[in-house]
C-alpha cells in the first residue's frame, strides 16, 4: 500500500493544548502507510475578501502546500459550543478563490477534544457542516469525541488513558483505510 500524506490541522494555538497533545498521540499511534504533517495556522491573517485580489503571502503558501497533502486530519477543542474563530480562518482561506479551494474532494476526519463530558459534540458537527459544502468526504465512523480529556495525559503530554489508546489506534486504522479508499485512482 502507497504511503499517504495528511496535513494536521490543530484548531488551538495554546502551548499546553489538549487537542495539539492529542493530535500527537495520534500521529505517534498511526499505521506507517501515513506521513503528518502539523500546519501552522495561527499566523494566517484574518479572511478578509478584499485581499483576496493580493493574496497575503501566508495565504498562498497555505493554500498551495495543502493542495500537495492526500487527506487532512482535524484535531479541534470546542469554543461556545462551535469551532474556535481560527480553525474557521483556516477553513475560509484554503477554500478561495472560488472554484479553487484546496479542501475539495480530500478525505479527512474530525477529532474534537474537551476537558468537559460532550467532547466538542457541537465544534466537530459545525466543522463538518461546512466540509460537507466544501465536497470534503469526512470519515463517517468512528465518531471521535474526546471528552474529560484533562485527565488522560501524563505531565509530559503522553496519553495515558488505556481506553483512549485503544479507541484512538482503531481510529487512526479506519482513517489510513478511508484515505486509501478516497485518494486512490479507480482503475
Ligand atoms: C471553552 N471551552 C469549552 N469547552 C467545551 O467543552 N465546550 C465549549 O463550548 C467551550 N467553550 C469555550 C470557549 C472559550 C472561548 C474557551 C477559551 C474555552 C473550554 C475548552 O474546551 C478548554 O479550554 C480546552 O482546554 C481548549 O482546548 P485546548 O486549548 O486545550 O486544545
Amino acid at each position: 500500500m502507497s504511503s499517504k500524506n495528511i496535513a494536521v490541522i490543530v484548531g488551538s494555538l495554546r502551548k499546553e493544548s489538549l487537542n495539539l497533545k492529542m493530535a500527537k498521540a495520534l500521529i505517534a499511534i498511526a499505521p506507517e502507510t501515513l506521513n503528518f504533517k502539523i500546519f501552522e495556522i495561527g499566523k494566517l491573517q484574518m479572511y478578509n475578501q478584499d485581499l483576496d485580489e493580493t493574496p497575503p503571502v501566508a495565504w498562498t503558501n497555505f493554500r498551495n502546500r495543502l493542495k500537495h497533502f492526500d487527506g487532512i486530519l482535524f484535531v479541534t477543542p470546542e469554543y461556545n459550543r462551535s469551532l474556535p474563530a481560527v480553525l474557521k480562518n483556516a477553513i475560509d482561506i484554503g477554500s478561495r478563490p472560488y472554484g479553487k479551494s484546496s479542501w475539495n474532494g480530500k478525505p479527512a476526519a474530525v477529532v474534537s477534544v474537551s476537558p468537559g463530558h460532550i467532547g466538542g459534540f457541537g465544534a466537530n458537527h459545525h466543522l463538518r457542516q461546512s466540509l460537507v459544502f466544501l465536497n470534503v468526504p469526512v470519515m463517517a465512523q468512528p465518531e471521535a469525541y474526546i471528552g474529560n480529556a484533562e485527565e488522560f495525559f501524563d505531565d509530559r503530554g503522553n496519553l495515558i488513558n488505556k481506553e483512549t489508546l485503544e479507541f484512538s489506534r482503531k481510529f487512526m486504522m479506519a482513517f489510513s483505510e478511508w484515505v486509501t479508499k478516497i485518494s486512490t485512482p479507480k482503475t
